[in-house]
């Protein structure tokens, strides 16, 4: 009786009326906010990366379709098959690695023209997804070519165009779409060379020197071997190449 008696006097209607209207509104714009995120966050996040991975016909391909990279990945191999996004080098030997590199940069800057960061990778590299997120976010946006791995400087006494030029170990390098538009596959140099100096020379030769260098975090990156509290896996347990 008195609940009726409250809710049937004018103030408590209105009271009653501008708070249900609040949670409306605020429900509305909870869900609006929920689908755009996620129209935004499931469509474009996926092409925002395409992970390189050099492989051989000794890769076990079942490993990598089982982690996370495995959406976003584009196998370069030495030969044709159902697994090879693309094939690069088929007379391929560990000592032409170099023309791998130059064929499979040649291809994405061609293909992935609307894939925003690039990772390279071995196949016996492991990567942690958080850490790679992260980065994403960090780096969306930048104008300036961006270059993550650690790096050594190339000292080349044979080719001036690869002296003097930093490159980052192949186990992992990461970079964007800025880098990609001007880096030069084209270049052309004396004998054969570690694929990861070549790829480094073509970053030198094609943007110059405004690349910005980023350090990687190597706590984050596992090669041959992942070890953390009770797990250990042997990465690389039978010799490639
Ligand atoms: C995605 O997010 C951006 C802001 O980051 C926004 O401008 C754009 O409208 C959103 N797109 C969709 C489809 O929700
Ligand atoms: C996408 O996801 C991030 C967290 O991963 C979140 O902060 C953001 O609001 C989401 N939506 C958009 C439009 O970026
Ligand atoms: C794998 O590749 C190596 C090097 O190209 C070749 O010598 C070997 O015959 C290949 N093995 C198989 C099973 O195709
Ligand atoms: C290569 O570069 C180094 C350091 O930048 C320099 O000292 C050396 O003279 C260069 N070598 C040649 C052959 O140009």
């Amino acid at each position: 009786m008195t609940t009726l008696f409250r809710a049937t006097n004018p103030r408590s209607i209105t009271v009653f009326v501008v708070i249900v209207t609040i949670l409306c509104g605020l429900f509305i714009l909870r869900q609006g906010q929920y689908l755009s995120s996620k129209t935004n966050n499931s469509t474009v996040r996926p092409r925002t990366l395409a992970v390189i991975m050099p492989v051989n016909n000794n890769t076990d391909m079942s490993f990598y379709k089982n982690m996370w990279v495995a959406d976003h990945l584009y196998t370069v191999c030495d030969f044709r098959g159902p697994n090879c996004a693309m094939s690069c080098n088929e007379r391929s030997t560990w000592k032409t690695l170099h023309k791998k590199t130059k064929c499979f940069t040649q291809k994405i800057k061609e293909r992935l023209t609307n894939t925003e960061f690039f990772i390279k990778m071995d196949d016996d590299t492991f990567v942690d997804r958080e850490y790679i997120h992260n980065l994403i976010d960090k780096y969306t946006g930048f104008t300036e070519p961006v270059y993550i791995s650690d790096f050594i400087l190339n000292l080349d006494g044979q080719n001036r165009n690869l002296n003097g030029s930093y490159y980052g170990n192949g186990k992992f390098y990461m970079f964007n779409r800025r880098l990609l538009d001007c880096i030069d596959p084209t270049i052309k140099y004396k004998g054969d060379r570690n694929e990861d100096a070549i790829f480094g020379a073509m970053v030198f030769n094609g943007c110059g020197p405004d690349v910005l260098k980023i350090g990687e975090d190597d706590s984050k990156i596992w090669h041959k071997r992942y070890s953390n509290k009770n797990k250990y896996i042997d990465l690389s347990a039978i010799s490639n190449y």
